[in-house]
């Protein structure tokens, strides 16, 4: 995603069901518009259930501002089965990571392969992306959160192979929230792979400029959607659905993409998916031009694209629904002062994950396991909960640094 072309603002909200409301919970925005409820304006905190009650009457869903919401001990329920992302895994999360690591690495390999060839002046052909891309495919439906835990752990000097990576990824969740099946899912998975192959073309310097793009600049950056669609259509094995998705990735439904201007009803569903999680990738990864910027800054930048009509509203509300509050792989603060790395979310109490502790209170780097399900209270006896949510940068917290650890506990 180009985000020098638009400057967005955005409130660190998360949109909850009133059934999983809790008093010390600040609500921002409803469902409706304030004025035709008894509510303030400018939102208020839950102080007690009569106001849960309150809400009831009039709202079905209400935005609550993490920033504001107080200390306190919350467990919500898993959402009622609405996808395939709700379906039960059919393999642990701890049994899924080591093939979902071997697969990461072979396709890792296999994309900076094409990336090269097509460097080097020779013809792409992804016949040998076809088999990693199933096996992804295949470790999704087994358990998508071993991948998404994967996409996390990204290496700064790689960008073009992790955003390709990443983007095949979540475009798989993303379509198995949709319905694809897995011949579908494949071929979507290998539309996001190729999707921006068109950068190639454009100049490093372009592409790594630290400050903000010139006109020209931008325009010729804008062209790796027409280079990409140039390049898909004289490769070989190309299945012509990754070459419209090349094409077409950065048009938005409203009209106001480029480099058609194409609108929602002229869009493959695969490009809808690939613009969703193309633009979630970009936001949440470091660029030459600023720092990565934390999930919930995403999902406030993606709410309000989908609000705008410039994304598809079931999709984007899908990938935030997959990917909760604390989608694994995030660097969480807690109430202890202690740095955490989110693992993998309870289902049944999403507000308090598994976590590896990576600092302590005085910030020395330690190493322990917690599952805040079952570790309600701090060493001192104080309410143990998520405060915020950091960027692994912003931190100070490498997380490739943790890989190891972090896989080697999950397989024992
Ligand atoms: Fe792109």
């Amino acid at each position: 995603m180009d985000e020098r072309a638009r400057k967005v603002d955005y409130v660190e909200k998360v949109k909850l069901r009133v059934g999983d409301l809790h008093p010390g919970m600040y609500v921002c925005e409803l469902d409706r518009p304030w004025l035709e409820t008894p509510f303030l304006l400018q939102g208020f905190e839950i102080k007690s259930d009569i106001d849960i009650e309150a809400l009831r009457r009039h709202c079905q869903y209400v935005y609550i501002d993490m920033l504001r919401t107080r200390t306190v001990e919350m467990t919500i329920d898993a959402l009622p089965p609405r996808s395939y992302l709700n379906d039960k895994r059919l393999t642990s999360f701890e049994k899924e990571i080591e093939t979902a690591e071997t697969t990461r690495k072979q396709t890792a390999i296999m994309i900076r392969g094409i990336i090269n060839e097509v460097r080097f002046g020779k013809t792409v052909d992804i016949a040998m992306a076809k088999d990693a891309v199933s096996s992804c495919v295949a470790s999704v439906i087994r358990n998508p959160d071993a991948m998404m835990f994967l996409t996390q752990l990204r290496r700064k000097d790689e960008y073009a192979s992790q955003h390709a990576f990443n983007v095949c990824i979540y475009s798989i969740i993303l379509g198995r929230h949709a319905g694809f099946d897995a011949a579908e899912l494949e071929a979507l998975g290998t539309c996001g792979l190729l999707h921006d192959m068109g950068k190639i073309a454009i100049p490093e310097t372009i592409l790594n400029k630290e400050g903000a793009l010139s006109r020209e600049e931008m325009a010729l950056m804008r062209e790796h959607t027409t280079k990409g669609r140039e390049i898909l259509l004289a490769g070989h094995n190309i299945f012509s659905g990754s070459i419209d998705v090349a094409y077409g990735h950065h048009e938005n439904l409203d009209g106001t993409g480029y480099p058609r201007g194409l609108e929602g009803h002229q869009l493959s569903q695969n490009c809808k998916i690939v613009a969703v999680v193309d633009k979630y990738d970009a936001i949440t990864s470091a660029r030459p031009y600023r720092p990565a910027r934390d999930h919930l800054h995403a999902v406030g930048i993606l709410n309000k694209m989908a609000k705008e009509r410039q994304l598809d509203g079931f999709l984007t509300e899908g990938l935030i629904g997959y990917l909760g509050i604390y989608p694994p792989g995030s660097v969480v603060e807690l109430s202890s002062g202690e740095t955490a790395i989110v693992l993998e979310s309870n289902p049944a109490q999403r507000l308090r994950p598994q976590v590896l502790v990576v600092r302590d209170r005085e910030g020395a780097q330690v190493e322990r396991f917690m599952d805040l399900a079952e570790t309600s209270k701090d060493a001192f006896g104080n309410p143990l909960r998520i405060k915020s949510v950091q960027r692994s940068d912003a931190a100070e917290v490498d997380l490739n640094r943790y890989r190891k650890v972090i896989l080697d506990s999950l397989n024992a």
